[in-house]
Formats: structure tokens, sequence, C-alpha cells
């Protein structure tokens, strides 16, 4: 478990509205959103014009420049890692759900969350838990913001909305949008099980791709078959015969060509 330590201490003055049955906390500069959120309960969310110190996967910096959505969402879930990865998985579709009804094509997840058009960034899932019971579910979306700007090795890597939608949804909206749909799917994983999301999810994968599995140091190569009803990675390989992986097990998945 992450402990958010003093990062916890609110800055001044976050606008505050319920919504879609949430709470929303609307701050103009945040060091992450994810760690604002840690201490708030259940169907809290926390939104941020700025992070100054945004957080990616692998401890990496998340470029949060203005014109982007920043947000963080407290959600109920007893979890497990087998239930953490479905949750994780569940997120992900909530999140492309979103941009399909805003009208975004050509999109596609990468495993675990990743969300891309083509083979370029969109937004990208943060899962902390800082709290038993309490998921943060932190997301960043690339709306109208210059991720390259402030970081050139970016360049060429990541995707806007606003490269793709000829009129864009106001943040405020989007992430009204994201919140209802994470609403929607949180609760429907709840009363009727993973099953009932998992042909949707594995359907957002797109066509089938080589990749190279890190486990742990063990690279493994094979294509990408989604994921099963416990939330495990299916590699197949050339024969077709496909082996399951615990989404704990894999440190990494690489596309390659
Ligand atoms: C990734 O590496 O793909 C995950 C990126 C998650 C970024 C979001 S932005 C809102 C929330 N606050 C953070 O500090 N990180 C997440």
């Amino acid at each position: 478990m992450l402990t958010p330590g003093h990062h916890t201490t609110l800055p001044a003055n976050p606008e505050r509205y319920t919504l879609e049955g949430w709470t929303i906390h609307h701050y103009p500069s945040a060091s992450s959103t994810n760690l604002l959120a840690a201490n708030l309960p259940a169907w809290s969310a926390v939104r941020a014009d700025i992070q100054t110190s945004g957080r990616g996967r692998f401890q990496r910096h998340w470029v949060s420049d203005k014109g982007g959505l920043w947000l963080s969402a407290v959600i109920p879930f007893n979890s497990d890692s087998t239930a953490g990865s479905l949750l994780s998985s569940a997120i992900g579709l909530a999140i492309c759900d979103t941009l399909l009804e805003t009208g975004v094509s050509r999109l596609r997840m990468r495993w675990p969350n990743d969300v891309l058009i083509d083979d370029r960034k969109l937004a990208g899932l943060l899962l902390d838990l800082f709290t038993p019971g309490l998921v943060v579910a932190g997301i960043g979306i690339n709306v109208f913001n210059h991720p390259e700007t402030s970081e050139p090795t970016l360049k060429n890597q990541t995707a806007r909305l606003a490269d793709v939608l000829p009129r864009l949804p106001q943040l405020s909206q989007l992430a009204a949008d994201v919140l209802r749909h994470l609403r929607r799917v949180v609760q429907e994983l709840a009363s009727l099980g993973f099953q009932s999301i998992l042909t949707r999810v594995n359907a957002l994968w797109g066509a089938p791709r080589k990749v190279e599995l890190d486990l742990d140091g063990l690279l493994r190569r094979g294509e990408f078959a989604g994921i099963d009803q416990y939330g495990s990675l299916l590699l197949r390989d050339e024969s077709g015969a496909q082996t399951a992986y615990a989404a704990h097990q894999v440190r990494h998945l690489q596309e390659i060509r």
C-alpha cells in the first residue's frame, strides 16, 4: 500500500460540486490528483487544471500541462491482485466508452490499460490503493494540451483529442462523462461480475499484435490474445496454443513489429 505522506496537504480553495453521484473537487493546480484523493471517501473525485508532479506507471513522471484532463476517482473495491487487474480493465473500458461517445474513432487499448489512437497514447490510467477497500483511479487524457512541448521525447508518441475531434468537449463535461461511465461500469462489475464486460473489454485491443512480455526478467514472445475471465493475459504461440499469465506476473508488455 502506498502512503501519500505530506503530499496530501491540500492547496487552498477547491471548487466543490456534486454530479452523477460523485463529489468533485476541482483545483487550479495540484501536485498529483491521486495524492489529493488519497484521504477522500468513496465516490469522490479530484480534478486539477495542471499537475506539478503528475505520476505515471512505473514511477514515471506524467506530463500534466494545461488543457488536459487530470482526474482521480475514489472507487469502493475489495481487491486482491486478480480483482485489481479486472478493475483496471473495467476502468479502461469506461474511459474508452466515454471517448467513443465523444466521437473518437480508431481507438484501441494496449494491455493493461493504455488508450491509444493508432500507436500514440491518448490516455493513461494509474491505480493506487492508499486505504483498504478504496481504489484511487487516476485518469489522464490529452485534450488540447501540448505534452511534447514540456517533454520533447514525447514527440510523435502522444495523441490529443484536439487532433482527432472537430469540436472539443469542455474539460468539465469530459470529466462528468468519464465519471458517469466509470460509475456505471464499476456498478455493473460489482453486480454482474467481470464476465458481463469481458467481451467488450476484449473488443478494445484492436487487431491481434505480436508482443514481447517481460515476466520479471524472463522474455516471452507471441500474439496478444486478450484477457480471460480472471483478468489474466493470454499469449498465443505459433501453434495457436494459448498461455494465461496473471497480471502480476507481467512486468511489461511491448508491442513488436
Ligand atoms: C500511465 O503511466 O499511463 C498512467 C498515467 C496516469 C496519469 C493520471 S493524471 C491524473 C492522475 N494523477 C496522477 O498523478 N496520475 C494520474
